[in-house]
């Protein structure tokens, strides 16, 4: 099992926690001796490299003072659409169907709000063209500095058809006269819950599906856009069409 950077940070924190390592704590922490602390972390963990537990000799010296504390990792919401009073407001469709003449895709992306939970839905009719030009998607435009984070997460589950999805941003407010954007792909596994984590460095330019790899890198200090699309694949190797949904609990920055 690999770590994510926010997990193992997190793994590092529990495994302090646990040493008595307590952030702001005056006194040395005292382990018993012999105490494995790397047993608390699940068999198999891979620590990533420029990561140290805090301490891992039995008996830490008085001498060398406190311990480095990692701080807790920090998780920005964006949105949680499971919180009541959330709302789908501010989502607007960008779908072939709406924004090309020749487009025939359609979705919606609503607030579904039952009993005993919420979340919101996004439902995609992808109908391309003989050569799978098509798209589904939302956008919502704002203003985030995820400068501090180094990756989206989404939790999520997928059915129906289709299972590959994107999430395309914008920076510096570039609109709809730029026509690109900068895209990162992600698969869904059919029909579970799942929290997928989108590397911010995986971030590419894209302009109408096409790599370019001269544009500039997204500042991630201003991004102004934020789009979930699913998409016919006009250009990949695999082709979608038809009925799917992607039901979402929150989008953070991590
Ligand atoms: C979203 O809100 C729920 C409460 O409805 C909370 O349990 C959950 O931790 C929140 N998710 C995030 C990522 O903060």
């Amino acid at each position: 099992m690999v770590l994510t950077p926010g997990a193992m940070r997190r793994a590092v924190w529990m495994v302090a926690a646990a040493a008595g390592v307590v952030a702001g704590a005056a006194a040395a922490p005292q382990l018993a001796p012999g105490r494995p602390v790397l047993g608390l972390l699940p068999a198999g963990t891979v620590l990533l490299p420029g990561l140290r537990l805090a301490h891992t000799s039995p008996v830490p010296s008085v001498a060398a003072g406190p311990a480095p504390v990692t701080p807790e990792p920090m998780e920005r919401v964006l949105w949680n659409f499971t919180v009541p009073g959330a709302t789908v407001d501010g989502w607007t469709e960008s779908s072939d169907g709406t924004a090309r003449q020749a487009g025939m895709s359609t979705g919606a992306f609503k607030l579904q709000k039952t009993a005993r939970f919420q979340r919101a839905v996004m439902f995609s009719l992808l109908n391309p063209q003989p050569n799978g030009a098509g798209f589904v998607g939302f956008v919502s435009t704002g203003n985030w500095d995820l400068s501090q984070f180094s990756a989206i997460r989404l939790r999520a589950r997928a059915q129906g058809e289709n299972f590959h999805y994107k999430v395309y941003l914008k920076h510096h407010g570039e609109g709809a006269s730029v026509g690109g954007s900068y895209e990162s792909y992600f698969e869904m596994p059919p029909g579970q819950l799942t929290t997928v984590t989108i590397p911010l460095d995986s971030f590419a330019f894209y302009y109408r599906g096409q790599l370019e790899p001269g544009a500039p890198p997204l500042d991630t200090a201003d991004i102004t856009s934020f789009g979930l699309q699913i998409y016919g694949g006009v250009y990949s190797e695999f082709k979608q069409s038809g009925v799917a949904s992607l039901e979402i609990d929150w989008i953070t920055a991590a």
